[in-house]
């Protein structure tokens, strides 16, 4: 069905209206020829086409045509008029010899020769020997001396701007040649845009040509935008606006935007303050002695072997300089785990590979009885990387310290926790960590997958944790990657995804609503 009625050209726009009324569907219309016959500019031309060629109310052909407009210097002379037209000027000035000429400026070195000789053919002057002063002089032949063919035609294709070679007589033809062969006065161009209008464009034509005194010219006088000054005054009432079509499409934008897995740290960040909670920051180098020794973790244990670990070729004392702590730490592992515990050991600097050393050593400066913190961070492991492994990745770490809270507590600020952040079905499960007891990991449900998907590590730090540092009340704790939640969220099934860089999918993917 056709889309043309008297509605659908409500919607046009007064461009888009002009060029239709303008387009010769004879011969096809092209963008210079609309240019004179719409007064619009190049650009509005230019643009209007384009919304017709998308609503299918024209079609374009490239045709081959020989086009011509001036150059450089066709235009200069059309300003200063050719060389020899200057000549005869001065000549009528009483400027007989060369070297005269030449001194006013108006005929320069360069443009001599063809002055005159072009001022010959046209039969403009004659150079005869003046015996008198010894020397050649220029006459002017006629008194009156008539526009040269050359100049009609350079005058010819200025007025039109531009002119197609088929317009021509064979006569102009002829000049045209030989004004070629003088350099940049002629500009040929070989192809042109040619656009005419579709059936449904002819329709329209043929209405707006049909409503001229209505529609169209109704456009003209109120088809402005709206103004707040019409809008006070009350003269919007009297006016005609073009309706705006809800359904065009839109060009697509771009804009600036934060990454996904930043938008989900900061859900996170905003799902901890809910509930209370306040962020501490800890640095990327800790010593072997917070991010292992201190949790309880032995000196022989496989985490901190160099395959999983990144060392760094320095050391690192903080926490070392307190005899106590060291003493005690020393204790813990001695008896606990029966080995000979090295200090040399504690001292090596590492990229730290979770972010339980951030928390810890805040507890241990501070010692609060109560507190409810937590931390987001980068953390580093030497791990081969794969669709679930990456050897940088984000860590968050929530603790809540105080006199009477147990394992429950520490499910239930959980599962407040994850309904925050959009996950609703959660279950525990018993498994290890060396620094807590009872240590649980928390499973959540995937959907997608049907399948539980183990996530975060948990557990009540042990006493051999918290006595060493001098905390007295028991600890909840729990923390894990975030990557895997962002997998999740952002339904990917390769970690490394979330850092390559992907505009098309980066762009794509939905910003998440909270
Ligand atoms: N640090 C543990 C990990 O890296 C998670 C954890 C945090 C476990 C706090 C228990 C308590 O997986």
């Amino acid at each position: 069905m056709s889309k043309v009625n008297n509605h659908y050209i409500e919607t046009l726009h007064p461009i888009e209206k002009k060029i239709i009324m303008s387009i010769d569907n004879m011969n096809g219309s092209s963008i210079n020829s609309l240019k004179t016959s719409t007064e619009l500019n190049i650009d509005q031309i230019r643009r209007g086409l384009e919304w017709l060629k998308f609503k299918n109310l024209i079609s374009s052909q490239r045709n081959i045509h020989n086009i011509i407009s001036l150059g450089n210097y066709g235009i200069k002379y059309i300003k200063e008029g050719l060389p020899e037209r200057r000549l005869v000027q001065v000549i009528k000035e009483g400027r007989l010899t060369i070297p005269e000429i030449l001194k006013t400026g108006k005929v320069t070195q360069n443009e001599i020769n063809i002055a005159i000789s072009k001022a010959k053919t046209n039969k403009w002057i004659a150079i005869k020997n003046d015996e008198k002063i010894g020397s050649k002089v220029i006459h002017i032949l006629e008194d009156h001396v008539f526009d040269s063919s050359e100049e009609l035609l350079l005058k010819k294709i200025h007025e039109n701007n531009i002119i197609n070679e088929y317009d021509l007589s064979i006569d102009e033809l002829n000049i045209l040649q030989i004004l070629q062969k003088r350099p940049q006065i002629i500009l040929y161009k070989k192809t042109e845009e040619f656009v005419s209008l579709t059936e449904e464009g002819e329709k329209i034509k043929s209405l707006l040509e049909a409503d001229k005194n209505n529609l169209y010219l109704q456009e003209t006088d109120h088809g402005q935008s709206l103004t707040s000054e019409m809008l006070v005054s009350g003269k919007w009432k009297n006016m005609v606006f073009r309706p705006l079509d809800v359904e065009s499409d839109t060009p697509l934008l771009i804009p600036g935007r934060t990454h996904p897995l930043t938008d989900l740290i900061e859900e996170i960040r905003e799902a901890f303050v809910s509930l209370g909670f306040a962020e501490i920051e800890g640095s990327y180098i800790q010593s072997s002695f917070w991010n292992f020794d201190a949790l309880f973790t032995p000196q022989d244990h496989a985490a901190r072997e160099m395959q999983d670990t990144f060392y760094l070729g320095f050391k690192k004392d903080d926490g070392l300089e307190n005899r106590r702590i060291v003493k005690n730490v020393s204790e813990a592992h001695e008896t606990g785990w029966n080995y000979k515990w090295e200090i040399k050991q504690a001292r090596k600097a590492v990229l730290r590979t979770h972010t339980t050393p951030v928390t810890l050593k805040y507890l241990a400066e501070k010692t609060l009885a109560e507190s409810k913190i937590f931390t987001i961070g980068r953390v580093f492991r030497n791990e081969k990387v794969s669709y679930k492994h990456l050897v940088e990745f984000h860590q968050i770490e929530g603790v809540v310290t105080g006199s009477n809270i147990s394992l429950r507590d520490l499910m239930g600020i959980q599962l407040e926790f994850y309904k925050k952040i959009g996950i609703k079905k959660v279950k525990f499960w018993p498994t290890f960590f060396p620094y807590t007891e009872p240590s649980l990991q928390s499973m959540i449900y995937n959907e997608q997958l049907e399948k539980w998907i183990e996530l975060f590590g948990m557990g009540i730090f042990r006493p051999e944790v918290i006595n060493p540092l001098g905390i007295k009340n028991p600890v909840l704790a729990w923390g894990g990657g975030i990557e895997r939640i962002a997998m999740l969220k952002y339904d990917l099934s390769d970690v490394r995804d979330l850092y390559n860089n992907n505009l098309g999918w980066l762009r794509g993917v939905k910003k998440s609503q909270l």
